[in-house]
């Protein structure tokens, strides 16, 4: 599986990810503060907790306790000092909080969908590409984001980065990365069958190398194969999520050998996979639902594929032939 080189690929300790983004540190920080004053306080409860149960313990049976109607400067400061110490972490955390909401007004606007089960993601010229974010290092980066189905969540832990992508709405998140590298992209909410496979990749860049990329991103090449094409295309926009190209199972028919064999319909009509055929299944998945397959399970490509792109996915299932 094509996943596992980038999931070894991660650097990071036993502790923590890698911290390649501007809010990391603070996070760690919150985190590290939060975490060793429950330690603290943890062991000075238990600990007086201890201490009394010995020195206290009942010796026999005439042995009384002692009245005992209470301690006003012991209350004050065992009620007091935990209330400052949650005002201080509150105060962190929502100026952090602020700060991680609040996008700068220069970022660069880059769209996500999410969808089952992968990332679509369409950059600022028009490009898209599927399971692969490409950004410049050290620049804010805006992400608007929906999914065409259930809800997923986007999440990127050297970050420090999570937001919910939910459909029918945008959320947004933005991010400046710090260090060159590959990061990972999870989906941090359970959507259905294959959400362990919904991960992708963020690719930290030169600003040079950003720019290379959007430009290699736009449609098919002037000399190049329409098939060709159609394979980027295949990887690009997410089939490759649910249908393979050399004939092993996912969760969709694979491609190999699909082009004009017989298809035979749950509502018991047949057809054969032609051209039309298949932009029909692409760009309107539920008007036909192959025998053994599940209804409302493919996302529509309407409005997410230009004409030359559906085209080239055709040549490409064309050159897969038997
Ligand atoms: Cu998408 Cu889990």
């Amino acid at each position: 599986m094509n996943y596992i080189p980038t999931l070894l690929a991660v650097g990071g300790g036993f502790w923590m990810p890698e911290r390649a983004s501007t809010f990391a540190q603070t996070t760690d920080r919150i985190f590290g503060f939060v975490l060793w004053l429950d330690v603290l306080f943890f062991l000075l409860v238990m600990g007086a907790t201890t201490y009394f149960a010995v020195k206290y313990k009942r010796r026999g049976a005439d042995d009384r306790t002692s009245p005992i109607r209470g301690n006003h400067r012991l209350e004050i400061l065992w009620a007091g000092i935990p209330a400052i110490l949650l005002v201080v972490i509150f105060a962190w955390n929502f100026d952090a909080y602020m700060r991680q909401k609040i996008a700068p007004a220069n970022a660069i606007e880059i769209g996500v969908v999410g969808q089952k089960w992968s990332w679509g993601i369409t950059y600022p010229n028009g490009g898209t590409d599927s399971n692969r974010l490409v950004v410049p290092v050290g620049e804010p980066v805006r992400l608007t984001m929906t999914s065409t189905d259930v809800l997923h969540s986007f999440y990127v832990p050297a970050f420090r980065v999570k937001q919910d992508v939910l459909p029918n709405r945008y959320t947004t998140l933005w991010f400046e990365a710090t260090e060159v590298g590959n990061y990972h992209i999870f989906c941090a909410e359970y959507c259905g069958d294959n959400h362990s496979y919904m991960i992708g990749t963020v690719e930290v860049v030169s600003r040079e190398r950003y720019e290379a990329y959007l430009a290699e991103l736009g449609g098919c090449g002037e000399d190049e194969d329409l098939a060709d094409c159609g394979a980027r295309v295949f990887v690009r926009a997410g089939c490759t999520a649910c249908h393979s190209d050399d004939g092993s199972p996912r969760v969709w028919p694979t491609w190999l050998g699909l082009w004009e064999s017989e298809r035979q319909f749950t509502d018991g009509t047949t057809g054969t996979a032609d051209a039309d055929y298949l932009r029909e299944a692409i760009m309107d998945p539920n008007a036909s639902i192959v025998t053994g397959f599940m209804a409302n399970q493919m996302p529509t490509y309407a409005g997410r594929l230009e004409e030359e792109q559906l085209q080239a996915l055709i040549a490409f299932i064309q050159s897969l032939a038997n």
